[in-house]
């Protein structure tokens, strides 16, 4: 049996190991990033929990939607794909799963909701109602424009009507336009009490009005935010934060505003001010093991030069 290793040499090496576990890199990656996807990420929206603003934050997530990332709004009645942002007109473009388009048909077995606390409102989409039970409720009833069912008649010569159930070009009194839609009292498109079984939405016609194959199809919100609620953090702080390349989230106590930068670092100012310099670095936990480790890192060879002479 071997003897113990001398004292000196059992430190030294309990010392090394240790070295070696805390030269692990610190995570390079942020917490909140500016893309999620395809989808570039600023304010008010974040890629996730303390991202973003505190108001957006329980309500837009990014996501895997199979293939990749992308950004999610949620409600209680589903999560919908985020298909564009327009930070110029504060307006979001959602792909419901259950809407239909020219290319592809099917019933919507669930209702099309917001949750009404939520920062986001129907904007300027146009909801055309498809296999309805006739008599169709466009002449009846004041929810349908008729003025609009030219839109059916062409949304009607797409194929993909059959898988509906129903022949290419049907009567267009199973069709209504709903414009400008309002969601019902639980904030959802509620298809069934409209005696309707599936919805296209179209936020633009494009060029030609009467070829649906080109529409821009998508249910588009109009998004608010800034004033008291927000603490005017997006017009003032966090535009500062974003120009210095950093991301804007907020942190406890009180959801305060944080500037979350590239280093893998936090300020309440912007990223331009260096860590060193920075009088309001952002402590938690895991950025303090970060300075131990560094700190540690430069003090473990004077400590083992140290026991060397030890021994
Ligand atoms: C998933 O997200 C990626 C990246 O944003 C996008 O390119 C792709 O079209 C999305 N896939 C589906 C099925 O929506
Ligand atoms: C920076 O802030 C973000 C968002 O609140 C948080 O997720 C992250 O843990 C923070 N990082 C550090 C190093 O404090």
């Amino acid at each position: 049996m071997a003897p113990p290793p001398p004292l000196p040499t059992l430190l030294l090496t309990t010392l090394l190991s240790l070295f070696s576990s805390s030269t692990s890199a610190p995570p390079t990656t942020t917490a909140c990033r500016d893309t999620c996807g395809s989808t570039q990420v600023k304010y008010p929206f974040g890629t996730g929990h303390g991202c973003g603003s505190p108001l957006f934050s329980p309500y837009v997530t990014c996501g895997s939607n199979g293939t990749g990332d992308q950004l999610f709004l949620k409600s209680h009645t589903g999560s919908y794909p985020v298909s564009s942002i327009s930070y110029t007109t504060s307006t979001i473009t959602l792909s419901p799963p259950s809407m239909s388009t020219c290319s592809s048909m099917h019933p919507s077995s669930t209702n099309f909701g917001l949750d009404w606390t939520s920062p986001f409102q129907i904007a300027s989409s146009t909801f055309l109602l498809l296999s309805c039970q006739p008599p169709t409720t466009s002449l009846s009833s004041p929810i349908c424009d008729p003025s609009f069912d030219y839109l059916c008649a062409s949304l009607y010569s797409c194929p993909a009507v059959v898988a509906l159930g129903l022949p290419l070009f049907p009567p267009s009194n199973t069709c209504c336009v709903y414009s400008p839609a309002n969601l019902d009292g639980k904030g959802e498109l509620d298809l069934k009490a409209m005696k309707c079984g599936a919805y296209a939405s179209v936020v633009s016609l494009g060029d030609n009005p009467t070829d649906p194959t080109h529409w821009v199809y998508g249910v588009a919100l109009k998004y608010s935010f800034g004033g008291a609620l927000d603490n005017n953090y997006g017009t003032t702080k966090c535009s500062g934060c974003e120009s210095s390349g950093g991301v804007c989230g907020f942190a406890p106590p009180g959801n305060g505003f944080v500037c979350v930068c590239k280093g893998g670092y936090n300020t309440s100012l912007d990223c331009s001010t260096t860590f060193n310099q920075n009088q309001d670095y952002v402590w938690d936990s895991s950025s303090a093991n970060h300075i131990f480790f560094t700190s540690w890192h430069v003090w473990s060879p004077i400590l083992a030069g140290f026991i060397f002479c030890l021994v």
